[in-house]
């Protein structure tokens, strides 16, 4: 089955690079590529690209660095090369990096050394992010002497090292339509890959069953796989954030909370969603569940253009805190309970992030100090919990071992908001009959 969706076109790609550089001015950009990380002793991870590279040429393999000028796009990659390629896959090659890619120029990247100088030369301002890249760093750095030395001969070096990151990263905040086409399918994939593992959550399955079904699910639709290391865990396992481990066996009366979702074409999504395992909210379980639902509620009702993560954040919190309460947690006024953060214990985390080519996106959380206000076309998680973990001597005995969030994933329109992984149940009538039916 094909990909729900093709992954961005080369002529949007051209027509972000056009922006970039057009806010170059007179500097020359770097921005590198992932490298390859060793898993065990000599395989690797799965190669996955650096999203500012990915996101300004679509170049998927590894060790490639692009550099721009206001007027030139040049990319340095591994060449063509029969016998390596025989062992680890076919490479466009400069040839490609050109006629696929839409390079102006292209090099093998083992020549970046001796033409950075060149490059850089008389190039006022250098926009390169130090300390991403130790390699690359020395390279840039290199080039800096090298130019410099020439200064008598009439060759001027950079006077200003700038972070591309800001400008790159402020236009990547701001989705597409055919960005949020590619998210829209992520999270179609993704509910699909939920709606498995819920149907497995029953006593005397297993954490990885649940993990394989989603993954499963996530690969046949055409998928990456995950955007992220998948989150199953059941009862205490719920209430450790970033707990993968996923090999416990589900016991009656747990709740199992899945943190999983799909990457595609290099856009993430980030889905939580908290099944009981056996079909039924029962109990305390239930209640922590209803808790953090309307907490979700409220930060949803916080939504609207302008508004900022803080504001969402601030939303959820007051009803989890009133939740808290209800539930015999805390005791005390509202107000005097988040003003002490007596809630930490028991909610830890924040409301939401921005979401995009990273699961944790780039682009800024605050401007001058003040929290950034939220416009159209922003990508963010809504992902409010209560954790009620055995370790926690805070935790109330009825309510130890029980972990609740519950995920989705948002774009902000001109009058509102769409969310994204609204066809994902979360009401508890609707859980149950998903796990049921
Ligand atoms: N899955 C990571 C997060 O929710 O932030
Ligand atoms: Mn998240
Ligand atoms: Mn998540």
């Amino acid at each position: 089955m094909p990909t729900p969706v093709p992954a961005i076109g080369s002529d949007e790609l051209a027509e972000r690079r056009a922006r970039f550089m057009a806010g170059l001015g007179d500097g020359v950009a770097l921005i590198p590529g992932a490298r390859p990380r060793t898993r065990s002793n000599d395989t690797e991870y799965v190669f996955r690209q650096d999203s500012d590279l990915l996101y300004l040429t679509g170049f998927p393999q590894p060790e490639a660095v692009a550099v721009f000028t206001q007027d030139r796009f040049v990319l340095f990659v591994q060449p063509r090369d029969p016998e390596m390629e025989t062992w680890n896959g076919r490479r466009p090659g400069v040839e490609g990096a050109v006629s696929e890619f839409g390079a102006d120029e292209a090099f093998p990247v083992e020549e970046l050394g001796e033409r950075l100088p060149g490059l850089i030369e008389n190039r006022r301002r250098l926009w390169h992010a130090f300390g991403r890249d130790r390699a690359l760093d020395d390279r840039v750095v290199d080039a800096l002497e090298k130019t410099r030395a020439r200064l008598r001969r009439g060759v001027a070096a950079p006077t200003e090292v700038v972070s591309p990151f800001d400008a790159l990263h402020r236009m990547r905040s701001y989705k597409s339509p055919a960005e949020l086409e590619i998210m829209r399918a992520a999270a179609t994939i993704s509910r699909e890959a939920h709606r498995a593992a819920a149907r497995l959550c029953q006593p005397g399955r297993w954490e990885y069953e649940l993990e394989a079904a989603l993954h499963q699910v996530f690969r046949a639709r055409g998928g990456a796989g995950p955007a992220y290391a998948s989150i199953v865990g059941a009862g205490d396992n719920a209430t450790v954030l970033h707990y993968v481990t996923n090999e416990a066996r589900l016991e009656a009366g747990q709740l199992v909370l899945i943190d999983a979702g799909v990457e595609l074409h290099g856009y993430a999504s980030d889905v939580t969603r908290t099944y009981p395992v056996g079909g039924h909210y029962e109990g305390a379980a239930r209640d922590v569940y209803q808790a953090v639902l309307e907490a979700q509620r409220a930060a949803f009702d916080a939504v609207r253009p302008r508004t900022t993560l803080k504001a969402i954040h601030e939303a959820a919190l007051r009803k989890l805190v009133e939740g808290l309460v209800e539930l015999k947690a805390l005791e005390g006024d509202i107000d005097g309970l988040l003003e002490s953060e007596a809630y930490r214990p028991f909610y830890m985390h924040s409301t939401g992030h921005l979401l995009g080519m990273d699961v944790h996106d780039v682009g800024q959380y605050a401007v001058d100090g003040q929290p950034r206000e939220l416009e159209p076309g922003m990508c963010f998680t809504i992902e409010p919990g209560l954790y009620f973990g055995s370790s926690e001597e805070k935790s109330p005995d009825h309510l130890r071992g029980i972990g609740v969030r519950i995920e989705d994933d948002v774009v902000v329109t001109d009058d509102g908001h769409e969310n994204l992984t609204a066809a994902i149940p979360k009401e508890i009538d609707a859980v149950e009959a998903w796990i049921r039916d």
